[in-house]
């Protein structure tokens, strides 16, 4: 089966048609124009498909939260065309007998997917028994199922693993004894959720973590930095540790706690919803660099368990069919070039986990593609998304940018609101 793409346009705005052949990117602008499907783009950007590294598919007990049909549909609906799953599930992945049950129901993914280990403190022979994984993840508080590790004995256990199997080390950067010290002094309503899990509690997990990269020869990956100190840190510790990288997430970038007051527990999120200057600190950080990548944290829980009082909500929401289009209206509000929104969507992310053949639009990589269209607008409503967690702190904002087809080893999965019966596979690693 061959595709041609035509009329496509690079993020760098030159000129691209692409040939693809049984599943991979087989030539870039081709003399020829002979394929089973030619598809014209008039003039639509091509992009490598994007690989998002930090997602929450729950099914198996939590299937009604999401599953990977409709984890993955929504995927698809926001170009996303590999996922990396995280381990606090019910069970949780943190040991090949889990790792096991997760893959057989990963079977159903429509995109393509890594899974992370959790480290619970516990688990390091088991985590050493793994043949194949992403990296290991370790919160150093609770959040949604996460078991904290705190303890530096355990700690160091963690990276001495990760230096001995060269695997990255994923940190949710928040203290988990400073959270519950912060829990006794202020009201449990959702305008404090910031106040609870406080600024220098994951002020102080940082620092501690960024100290440990030293000692040790593995990659230190921050999940959802949120504040502008947390940034600064980071961006001084790249200087002296080429193995730390960074990840945020598009809520971090672009709303703050404000909007807690129209969406009350929808925007209820570990690690919290901060300020204005947080988000001017993280577009900065995404412009000069310090930024390696934009995970959605898609993380969907039930409505009816969002609609509880505050101390009854879980914390996290749906992410996946916002994030392209919130980083394309950035764009068409000057606030990002294309090439950075490609850079942090999928080549860093392929470059830090070690991806085979993903992540760049590249001859002889797999035909991962996303077509966007950068003039479609639209008003967020969550009421259409593909994901079962059906509302989103971003509701009712008008975005001008959506995706148009997204492309998962050579097959359309998705184009202009069809979905196919395709299937994606289990990544491979360098
Ligand atoms: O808000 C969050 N939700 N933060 C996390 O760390 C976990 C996530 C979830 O799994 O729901
Ligand atoms: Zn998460």
């Amino acid at each position: 089966m061959t595709i041609l793409l035509k009329n496509g346009k690079k993020s760098d705005n030159t000129n691209l048609d692409l040939l693809i052949s049984n599943g991979i990117i087989k030539k870039l602008n081709p003399n020829s124009v002979s394929a089973d499907k030619i598809i014209n783009l008039n003039g639509k950007f091509i992009l490598p498909g994007i690989i998002d590294p930090h997602v929450h598919m729950r099914d198996m007990n939590q299937s009604y939260k999401e599953d990977w049909t409709s984890g993955t549909n929504s995927a698809l609906r926001g170009g996303i065309t590999t996922v990396m799953d995280m381990p606090n599930t019910i069970p949780p992945t943190i040991n090949n007998e889990n790792l096991a049950i997760k893959r057989e129901f990963a079977k159903k993914s429509k995109v393509n997917y890594g899974f992370n280990l959790g480290y619970i403190g516990t688990n390091s022979a088991d985590i050493r028994e793994v043949k194949k994984f992403n990296a290991i993840k370790v919160f150093l508080c609770e959040s949604s199922g996460g078991v904290p590790v705190e303890d530096p004995k355990q700690l160091t256990n963690v990276f001495k693993i990760a230096e001995d199997l060269q695997v990255p080390l994923i940190f949710h950067s928040e203290s988990g004894s400073c959270i519950q010290e912060c829990t006794a002094q202020f009201e449990p309503i959702i305008n404090n959720h910031h106040l609870i899990r406080n600024r220098k509690c994951a002020i102080k997990t940082t620092k501690v973590v960024i100290e440990m990269s030293y000692k040790y020869n593995c990659k230190v990956y921050f999940a959802h930095v949120a504040t502008a100190e947390e940034m600064d840190l980071i961006c001084e510790a790249k200087k002296l540790n080429k193995n730390i990288f960074c990840e945020i997430t598009p809520h971090h970038l672009l709303i703050t706690r404000k909007k807690l007051e129209q969406v009350g527990n929808w925007g209820r999120v570990n690690p919290p919803l901060r300020d204005f200057e947080d988000n001017q600190r993280i577009l900065k950080a995404i412009l000069e660099g310090t930024v390696d990548t934009i995970g959605t944290d898609h993380a969907p829980h039930n409505l009816d368990e969002k609609n509880r009082s505050y101390s009854n909500a879980p914390s996290g929401f749906p992410g996946f069919e916002t994030c392209l289009p919130l980083l394309l209206n950035e764009v068409n509000l000057g606030n990002l070039s294309l090439e950075l929104v490609e850079k942090i969507t999928s080549y860093n992310s392929s470059n830090i986990f070690n991806i085979k053949n993903r992540g760049k639009i590249k001859e002889g990589y797999f035909a991962d593609i996303t077509v966007i269209d950068l003039e479609k607008e639209f008003i967020v409503n969550p009421g259409l998304f593909q994901t079962k967690a059906k509302y989103s702190p971003f509701i009712n904002m008008k975005l001008k940018g959506d995706v148009f087809m997204t492309i998962v080893n050579g097959e359309i999965a998705y184009k202009d609101e069809k979905y196919n019966n395709t299937k994606g596979i289990e990544i491979d690693y360098r």
